[in-house]
């Protein structure tokens, strides 16, 4: 397999009633989680893929502009360390993920996210674009989770409600951290440079931004060779930040080379280009697309924290890596118009927004507000 539209097999999206299924209860692989498609898979399990694939890059590094450039235009994807988010925290927050996903079905239900809601217990949002169902649930927050999480544990919420707010304070320091050095690795560097890209002084969007933490669990798969645990996608924001644990399950996808896995490194966070970075920098960061796959011995538990702008902000790409009297690759739009583009269209949603691709589409108000 060697292209992208090959790597996602999309079926286009469907209705239906997705609710989790109880895992645990499940012996076998049931029908509908079998991905017959797998078999033919080229995977590569490249010798050293730090090294080739996902660069380990230290956050104090003096080169670390060079370095997180090079990464985000080579695959679009790298690990950062020395980061400044204490283990201890990531600890909490991972066993905090794993209570609420050792929940009896039942009560888990009781938080299920509505569709089309923001937050809550549910299926992947790309369910609907497969005919498979994924090894997979998921818990989404955005700010503090109180009201899901008193459904989940009517009188004892606050330290997964302590704990949650704890990482996201964290993760937005480590996303501006990483914005700054994103932005000067395109030659975005003084305030005259990020005005000009649309943005604030510090880099910020000026209309503001929006993150979601989205907790994965994958629990462990009678046949992880037919199932497939997150099916191949782009993310939306401008980046993510992954912590995957030392379960590895990450596979990044490059046209030409096939599947590799993302080595779990130890205290590292993973840090993907998504959609809206491929847009800004011109199509010089290509998005990353990414699966997971999952296994027998273990449940592996993730947290991505997803960034990006508000709805109503516009987006371009910045005019500095748009060569003088050429047409920018993207068309100037409102986040939320891609967004609704990629609601309806998922791996077609970049050549939609094109303004080289074939045909456009014009989508109507922005109203949603996802990104992940
Ligand atoms: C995601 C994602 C990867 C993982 O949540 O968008 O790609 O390892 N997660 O769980
Ligand atoms: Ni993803």
């Amino acid at each position: 397999m060697s292209s992208l539209s090959e790597a996602h097999r999309a079926t286009g999206p469907h209705s239906g009633n997705f609710t989790p299924p109880d895992f645990r209860s499940l012996q076998e692989l049931p029908d509908s989680y079998s991905w017959p498609q797998l078999d033919d898979n080229s995977s590569v399990d490249v010798i050293d893929p730090q090294a080739a694939f996902v660069p380990v890059v230290d956050l104090a590094d003096p080169n670390i502009v060079d370095l997180v450039g090079r990464a985000c235009q080579g695959y679009g994807v790298f690990q950062v360390t020395n980061h400044g988010i204490q283990m201890g925290l990531i600890k909490d927050t991972e066993i905090e993920a794993r209570r609420l996903f050792s929940l009896p079905a039942d009560q888990k239900l009781k938080a299920l996210r509505p569709p089309d809601g923001p937050t809550g217990y549910g299926l992947a949002r790309i369910a609907p674009f497969f005919d498979k169902l994924m090894w997979h649930e998921g818990f989404t927050i955005k700010g503090s989770p109180i009201e899901d999480a008193r459904k989940l544990w009517p009188d004892n919420y606050t330290s997964f409600c302590d704990v949650m707010e704890e990482y996201q304070k964290g993760m937005k320091e480590l996303c501006m951290r990483l914005k700054r050095v994103i932005l000067a690795s395109l030659g975005l560097t003084t305030e005259e440079d990020l005005k000009l890209g649309g943005l604030g002084p510090s880099g910020e969007f000026t209309e503001g931004c929006i993150t979601a933490l989205q907790l994965n669990n994958y629990p462990s798969c009678p046949s992880p060779k037919q199932a497939m645990g997150l099916a191949a996608h782009t993310d939306t924001s401008m980046f993510t930040i992954l912590y995957q644990g030392d379960i590895s399950g990450l596979q990044i996808f490059k046209d030409g080379v096939g599947w590799a896995t993302v080595p779990p490194v130890p205290g590292a966070f993973v840090v993907n280009v998504g959609d809206l970075l491929h847009i800004l920098s011109n199509g010089r960061f290509p998005t990353l697309v990414h699966r997971v796959f999952v296994n027998q011995a273990h449940s592996r538990i993730s947290i991505a924290y997803f960034y990006g702008p508000t709805p109503n902000t516009q987006i371009k790409p910045f005019p500095n890596l748009v060569e003088p009297g050429a047409v920018p690759r993207y068309r100037s739009m409102p986040w939320g118009e891609y967004i609704n583009i990629k609601a309806k269209h998922l791996d077609k949603a970049l050549s939609l927004a094109s303004n080289i691709d074939q045909k456009q589409t014009q989508e109507g108000d922005c109203v949603n507000e996802e990104i992940a």
